[in-house]
């Protein structure tokens, strides 16, 4: 087998596989090719990948040796153009928002896997890039949150008074919000938590935070443990409670989602208004229109005297551990699929294989893509 790891684009710092991945493919009989400079912003050379036994090579080599290429972002015009039919690909492609783009992977006869839709069960969990990137990004944005706050995280008794740690409210307890209350309790905040799913309750109290209840939450089992739209009523009570603990919060951190569709709206302009100056929101939904009604994606603004941060993006920013633990996860789906001898085989009878490929023999394989693309 012979794979590509691929330079990213634009202001992405990360790189799908850092040299010590490499290494664990080249040990494994596969042939790696690294574009030139490709891990260079995660702080990995060229030398580096040499010494884990790449060939470094400039894209269009890399693209015409390879059997299977990997990145992380979806790739761009000109890679789509250059991409041998066949080629396997490898990538986060968001695929429920990309319809354009997976209609041309399948027409260009591209077997192409999105690593966000691995499926999520135990045996995956060691693959599951979605899980990585969302801790980064808890972790991440509580950092970013004390950073822009104009007081402290902890309570101190000082010489000149005491001081009382900040109030943290924290929407959605996945798993960038788990991360957030973990990060926000080590610094010393005092931490709420809201999240529509029963089951998160004991984790939050777990990690040190309080889980505030509204009643009459969907809590839809069958949704493989993700939050289902709510009803109207449910989000009328959730908005008023939300309302009453933010105005009480000097950091809101932001993180619920429910996949493939708009994420949900719980802090209204109104909340935002009447909270205290100098708090700071920080959403991490952004890329999904926002858990706040304000945010704007990648853009950082004061409104009424309140910082808001509407960043999807923190892993570009902690490139190394986050390329670290993407690689890893890569690692771990391809063992899946290529083995020991360096052997590549399809083997559709894996239900992680299955539910990851999206386009094979010039055919939307999978079949909840298949369906919203079709709509
Ligand atoms: P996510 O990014 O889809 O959503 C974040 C959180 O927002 C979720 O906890 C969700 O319940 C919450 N949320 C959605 N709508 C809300 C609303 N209206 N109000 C308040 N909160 C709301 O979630 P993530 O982090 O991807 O995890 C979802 C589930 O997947 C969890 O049950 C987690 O345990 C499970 N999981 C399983 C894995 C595996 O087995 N391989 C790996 C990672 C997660």
């Amino acid at each position: 087998m012979i794979i590509g790891i691929l330079k990213e684009e634009g202001s992405e710092n990360r790189v799908s596989l850092l040299p010590e991945s490499v290494a664990t493919l080249t040990k494994m009989m596969v042939t790696v090719y690294v574009e030139h400079e490709a891990g260079l912003k995660a702080f990995a050379s060229d030398a580096d990948y040499e010494a884990a036994g790449a060939k470094i090579a400039l894209k269009g080599e890399v693209m015409a040796q390879s059997e299977m290429l990997i990145k992380i972002n979806p790739p761009s015009d000109a890679e789509l153009a250059q991409m041998k039919a066949k080629t396997v690909f490898l990538a986060v492609l968001n695929p429920f928002f990309n319809k354009e783009l997976i209609q041309r992977l399948a027409s260009d006869d591209i077997t192409s896997f999105s690593l966000d839709v691995i499926p999520r069960t135990s045996r995956a969990q060691s693959m599951d890039i979605l899980s990585s990137m969302a801790t980064v990004s808890g972790y991440k944005a509580v950092l970013t949150a004390a950073n822009s706050l104009p007081k402290f995280f902890p309570m101190f008794m000082t010489a000149a008074g005491t001081i009382t740690p900040a109030k943290v409210l924290i929407l959605g307890a996945g798993v960038a919000g788990l991360q957030a209350i973990a990060t926000s309790r080590k610094l010393g905040a005092v931490v709420e938590v809201f999240d529509v799913r029963a089951a998160v309750k004991e984790e939050v109290v777990g990690l040190g935070g309080k889980f505030v209840e509204v009643e009459g939450a969907v809590d839809d089992k069958s949704a493989g443990g993700y939050a289902v739209e709510q009803t109207d009523d449910f989000k009328k009570k959730q908005a008023a409670a939300v309302h009453d603990h933010a105005l009480k919060s000097d950091v809101v951190i932001c993180t619920a989602q429910i996949p493939g569709k708009k994420a949900p709206l719980l802090l209204k302009k109104e909340t935002v208004e009447a909270m205290k100056p100098g708090s700071v929101i920080i959403d991490l939904a952004a890329s999904t229109g926002g858990n706040c009604e304000m945010t704007r994606n990648d853009e950082t603004f004061v409104y009424h005297g309140i910082k808001i941060i509407g960043n999807s993006s923190f892993p570009v920013d902690m490139p190394t551990d986050a390329s670290k633990m993407f690689g890893k996860n890569v690692i771990n789906f391809l063992k899946l699929m290529i083995n020991t001898k360096g052997e590549f085989k399809l083997n559709w009878e894996d239900d992680i294989v299955k539910g990851t490929c999206v386009t094979h023999n010039k055919e939307i394989v999978h079949e909840r893509i298949k369906a919203v693309i079709n709509q």
